[in-house]
C-alpha cells in the first residue's frame, strides 16, 4: 500500500480585526500560526472601524506571512494549497487577505481555496480531533449564532440562528452599557464569576420546539435595568449586572444546544466562535452533557476559538480535498452563505 503524501495548507484569515496565517498539515496538525491583533487600536471607538482594520491588515499582511513560513521552515514550493477566508466579514479587511492569497497563489502557481468564515470556527474543532458525524456545532462569535449540523465533512445545514443580535454583539452592548472596555465578552465573563445572578432577566426561548435565538430583548432589558436604578439613584453592583446577564444567555443556549443534540441523535457537539471561549458557557455545556456519554463534547483551546488562520486552513483542507478551487476572480464577499460542498 503506497503512503500517503503530508497536505500542507496556508490559511489566511483577514475577516474583522485580526491577521492571521497559519500552516497546517494533513488539516489537523498546526505547523505555524500567527495572529496579529489590532484590538488595541479599536478600543478607543468601542468597537471596530472598518477603515482602521483595512489599513492595519495591509500594514500586518506581509510580516504575518513572512513570519509564518519562517516559523514553519518552509518555502511556498512545499506548499498544496492556500486558503483564505472569503466571507462573510468586513469587505475591506477580506479584500487584504483575499488579494494576498491571490498574488501568492499566482506567482508560485498554488491552487487558491476560498473558506466560509463559520467553516473555519467550526472546523477549529477539527484541530482538537477528528469530527465524529452527525455532528451538532454551536458556533457563537461576534456576528453570528448559529446551530449547524454536519452529517458529513463540508456538508452545512443551519437549524437555528439569531433573529436579531448576535452572542457577542450582545455581551460587547451590555459591556459597552457597563462603562466596560472593547471587547466586553472577556470582561463581563470575569465579572460573573464574582458575581451572583440575583437580578430577574427574560430568556428568550422563542416558541416551542425553536432552535433560533434572539438577544436582543435581554441586552434592552440589561440597559433598562440600569437606567431605572441610575433614575432612583440606586446602584447596581456590575459583577451580579453581569452574572445575571450571563446566566440568561447561557441557559438558552445550552438548552436549545440539548434539545437538538437529542432531536438529531448526533454523536458530537462542538463549540465554535469567539463566545467559546467564554468560561462560564466551557463549564456549563460540559456540565450538561456529563450524563450523554453517547455524545462526544468538544470545546477548543481558547486560542483556538477567537479568530486565527489555523482553522481556515483546517476547513481549507476539506474543501481542497472536495475539488473546491478560486480563481483570480475571487473577491471579498461580506454576505457569504454557509452552503454545503457537492
Ligand atoms: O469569533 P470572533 O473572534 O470574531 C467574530 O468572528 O465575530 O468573536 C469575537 C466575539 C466578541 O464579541 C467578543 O466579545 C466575544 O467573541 N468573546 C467573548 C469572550 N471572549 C471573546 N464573549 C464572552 N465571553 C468571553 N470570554
Ligand atoms: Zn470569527
Amino acid at each position: 500500500m503506497s503512503e500517503q503524501k503530508d497536505r500542507f495548507i496556508l490559511g489566511i484569515e483577514t475577516s474583522c480585526d485580526e491577521t492571521a496565517a497559519s500552516i497546517v498539515k494533513n488539516g489537523k496538525e498546526i505547523v505555524a500560526n500567527v495572529v496579529a491583533s489590532q484590538i488595541e487600536s479599536h478600543k478607543r471607538f468601542g468597537g471596530v472601524v472598518p477603515e482602521i482594520a483595512s489599513r492595519h491588515h495591509v500594514e500586518q499582511v506581509t510580516i504575518v506571512l513572512e513570519e509564518v513560513m519562517a516559523q514553519a521552515s518552509m518555502s511556498f514550493q512545499d506548499l498544496d494549497a492556500i486558503a483564505v477566508t472569503e466571507g462573510p466579514g468586513l469587505v475591506g479587511a477580506l479584500l487584504i487577505g483575499v488579494n494576498a492569497a491571490k498574488a501568492l497563489s499566482f506567482a508560485h502557481q498554488i491552487p487558491l481555496v476560498g473558506v466560509h468564515h463559520i467553516a473555519g470556527h467550526i472546523y477549529a474543532n477539527q484541530l482538537v480531533g477528528d469530527l465524529i458525524f452527525p455532528c451538532l456545532a454551536l458556533v457563537v462569535s461576534g456576528g453570528h449564532t448559529e446551530l449547524v449540523l454536519m452529517k458529513e465533512h463540508g456538508s452545512y445545514e443551519v437549524i437555528g440562528e439569531t433573529l436579531d443580535d448576535a452572542a457577542g454583539e450582545a455581551y460587547d452592548k451590555v459591556a459597552r452599557t457597563m462603562g466596560l472596555p472593547y471587547p466586553g465578552g472577556p470582561h463581563i465573563d470575569r465579572l460573573a464569576h464574582e458575581g451572583k445572578p440575583t437580578i430577574k432577566l427574560p430568556r428568550a426561548w422563542l416558541e416551542e420546539g425553536s432552535y433560533h435565538f434572539s438577544f436582543s430583548g435581554l441586552k434592552s432589558a440589561v440597559i433598562n435595568t440600569l437606567h431605572n436604578a441610575t433614575q432612583k439613584g440606586e446602584t447596581i453592583a456590575p459583577e451580579d449586572l453581569a452574572a445575571s446577564f450571563q446566566e440568561s444567555v447561557i441557559e438558552v443556549l445550552v438548552g436549545k444546544t440539548l434539545k437538538a443534540a437529542k432531536a438529531y441523535d448526533v454523536k458530537q457537539v462542538v463549540l465554535a466562535g469567539g463566545v467559546a471561549a467564554n468560561k462560564g458557557l466551557r463549564e456549563a455545556l460540559t456540565s450538561a452533557f456529563e450524563d450523554q456519554p453517547d455524545v462526544n463534547l468538544t470545546i477548543p483551546p481558547l486560542a483556538l476559538c477567537t479568530d486565527n488562520a489555523a482553522m481556515i486552513a483546517a476547513a481549507g483542507t476539506i474543501a481542497f480535498e472536495k475539488g473546491i478551487r478560486g480563481n483570480m476572480a475571487m473577491n471579498g464577499q461580506p454576505g457569504l452563505p454557509l452552503v454545503s460542498y457537492e
